[in-house]
């Protein structure tokens, strides 16, 4: 167990695979901060939607990332001071988010401010690069994966929870495409780091699988004693 002062647990993991329902349930029960590093890369998609920056000025989606004004109060996310909770949750900001996230530029821009997410008592990082970029000293990394049939399955129950229109067969694919391309990009690509505890929540809940990252966590607190 890494003796740093301030510890984290750093869950990665494709999209829909269930990472934000376990970080959540494991920062509560630790009374831990979460950071949601993809809600930063949405909003960085969101800001460069509203100033119509096209995607491939990599230099000026950057220069956004840097100059983000983002805001966390409770379960509200902010840009510039607006509530957008909802809609970087939107189609056009996944794939946005998925687009900008393979630039460089913008990952080193966001560095800095999801490290000053680390503080006392803990942090849990949820993300694809927690444990290999962010956080590499992590004391626990989780790498959180799931079959992209039962991903698409969960994905669409949430959607139509929230009257959403979608197709199975369009989620698959899209789901398909943003894996591919987290994974394929050069820059932080998404992979588990060779210290990880790999989660396979196909057959999971999001409560079971949460249980078993406190259990693996409390271990290791255990074996520090
Ligand atoms: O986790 P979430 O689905 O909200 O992330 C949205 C997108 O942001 C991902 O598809 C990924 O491309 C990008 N992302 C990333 N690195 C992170 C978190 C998210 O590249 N740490």
């Amino acid at each position: 167990m890494n003796a740093g002062p301030i510890p984290v647990i750093a869950i990665d993991g494709p999209s829909a695979s269930g990472k934000g329902t376990v970080a959540k349930a494991v920062a509560r029960a630790l009374g831990f901060h979460l950071l949601d590093s993809g809600a930063l890369y949405r909003l960085v998609a969101l800001a460069a939607l509203n100033a119509e920056l096209p995607w491939n000025d990599e230099p000026g989606l950057a220069r956004l990332a840097l100059g983000l004004q983002a805001g966390f109060r409770g379960d509200d996310i902010m840009l510039e001071n607006q509530i957008v909770t909802e809609n970087i949750r939107s189609e056009a900001c996944s794939e946005g988010a998925s687009i900008v996230g393979a630039v460089g530029g913008v990952r080193r821009a966001l560095l800095r401010r999801q490290r000053a997410f680390r503080q006392i008592p803990g942090l849990v990082a949820d993300g694809r690069d927690m444990g290999t970029v962010v956080f590499p000293d992590a004391d626990l990394k989780i790498y959180l994966t799931a079959s992209v049939e039962v991903r698409a399955e969960r994905r669409y129950k949430q959607l139509k929870q929230k009257g959403i229109a979608a197709t199975l067969t369009a989620l698959l694919k899209d789901l398909r495409e943003r894996d591919e391309r987290d994974m394929l990009r050069s820059a932080a690509p998404l992979k588990p780091s060779p210290e990880a505890h790999i989660l396979d929540t196909t057959a999971l809940t999001a409560e079971a699988a949460a249980d078993r990252v406190l259990a693996v966590y409390r271990g290791l607190r255990n074996d520090a004693i």
